[in-house]
């Protein structure tokens, strides 16, 4: 814990982590500076482009060059309160302040953001270099941080990796092959052509991708042969990855956003009696989080930023003198909510389990709408803390 600062500062960390990096749905702070730096990217890409332009650079140049100026001073602002505010990261914590900050700085967001200030160390080191302006277009990456569809993309091939690796293989073999046969069958027909395996690669890859392999047509009856074979098997080259990427697209969204339905929430227990307004209430209120299991939903020690009901698959709840198992209908994750004291547990994924996650300001605005449901959540809590395993 970073006890050497200052109360204020720790509590000011927590706030610019909430701005930055949390993004609460309902955080106005956090919106606007979001919504100003994908504008200040967007911006900033354009005059890149626009500098490329001649007329426009001889007309605007100055002005151009100084708003880039500005966008790399928000940049490094941008970039140094994130690292600033790393130990807050729920993931991170456990960490020194500086390690977490080290480690912080190794996620692949926080590489696109370093790099995105990397064109400017270039154009102090290299002025004159041409590819300056290509580095800057790199900015363009930053957005990936406000678009779950590109984060997506990045789960989705990480998951599927281990196919996607097999269709290169795959594709490389059948590339390496076709070059091969082509090279023996026709290499000492057309030596301009397909006279060595650079030249019959460039005619396989040309093959398989469709493009036809330009003017090289083969002359012999078994050259025809590969070269339809070639072109047949290019189709199940490019489908395969295509297939897998479509499925993993699937199973992720299908993993992540699962719909919250009103029969969901009234399977609860706990909110089973609640009469119809109040569930179409809490549907509304309630995120949606699927996990896969060994998923670690919450560490001991953690602060509490959320509790948790399971709408199906369980829970482990482990601590150095518990063991706990937690199913449909249970909850976890209220005892630091209520106490406002750390995690008392840690809370990891036994099965594949669809949650319903309750924000810590919902919680306490349920708790004073709800009189029933702040009993019943009290009453279990301490029974936990005295050690009776379950709830409901
Ligand atoms: P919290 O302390 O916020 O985070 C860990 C959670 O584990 C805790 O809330 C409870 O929801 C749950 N938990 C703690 N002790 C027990 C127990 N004895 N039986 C079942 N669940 C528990």
């Amino acid at each position: 814990m970073d006890i050497s600062k200052p109360e204020r500062s720790a509590t000011a960390r927590q706030r610019m982590f909430e701005i930055l990096e949390h993004g609460r749905r309902r955080d106005f702070a956090s919106r606007i500076i979001d919504g100003f730096l994908v504008v200040l990217v967007v911006t900033n890409v354009a005059v890149v482009v626009a500098q490329s332009v001649p007329e426009v650079a001889a007309e605007y140049g100055t002005s151009l060059y100084v708003f880039d100026r500005l966008c790399v001073i928000v940049f490094a602002i941008e970039y140094a309160a994130r690292i600033w505010v790393a130990p807050e990261h729920p993931m991170l914590r456990g960490n020194s302040p500086l390690m977490a900050r080290l480690r912080f700085a190794g996620t692949p967001l926080m590489i696109i953001d370093a790099l995105a200030l990397v064109p400017w160390l270039l154009e102090l080191l290299f002025p004159q270099s041409t590819l300056v302006p290509l580095t800057r277009l790199v900015r363009l990456l930053k957005l990936a941080r406000y678009s779950p569809a590109i984060a997506t993309i990045g789960r989705v091939i990480v998951s599927e990796r281990r196919a996607l690796m097999a269709c290169v293989i795959i594709l490389s073999g059948v590339l390496l092959t076709a070059a091969a046969l082509m090279l023996a069958i026709e290499g000492h027909k057309q030596p301009g052509r397909l006279g060595d395996m650079s030249k019959t690669m460039w005619w396989a890859a040309a093959m398989l991708a469709k493009i036809g392999g330009g003017e090289t047509e083969p002359v012999t009856a078994l050259g025809r042969i590969v070269s339809a074979i070639t072109v047949m098997l290019g189709i199940f080259c490019f489908a395969l990855p295509v297939a897998i990427i479509g499925r993993g697209f699937y199973e992720e969204i299908r993993r992540r956003d699962f719909v919250i339905t009103f029969a969901m929430v009234a399977r609860v227990p706990l909110f089973s009696k609640l009469d119809a307004s109040a569930i179409a209430d809490l549907v509304s209120i309630l995120r949606a989080r699927t996990v896969t299991p060994g998923t670690t939903l919450m560490r001991q020690g953690d602060r509490g930023d959320a509790m948790y009901f399971i709408a199906s698959g369980s829970v482990e709840v482990s601590s150095p003198t518990l063991s706990a198992q937690l199913s449909e209908g249970d909850f976890f994750g209220e005892m630091a909510l209520l106490s406002k004291e750390p995690r008392t547990a840690t809370v990891t994924a036994e099965t594949s389990a669809d949650l319903l996650v309750l924000e810590v300001d919902d919680f306490l605005r349920l708790l004073d709408r709800l009189p029933a449901f702040k009993e019943h959540i009290e009453q279990v809590a301490i029974e936990r803390q005295h050690g009776r395993l379950k709830d409901s």
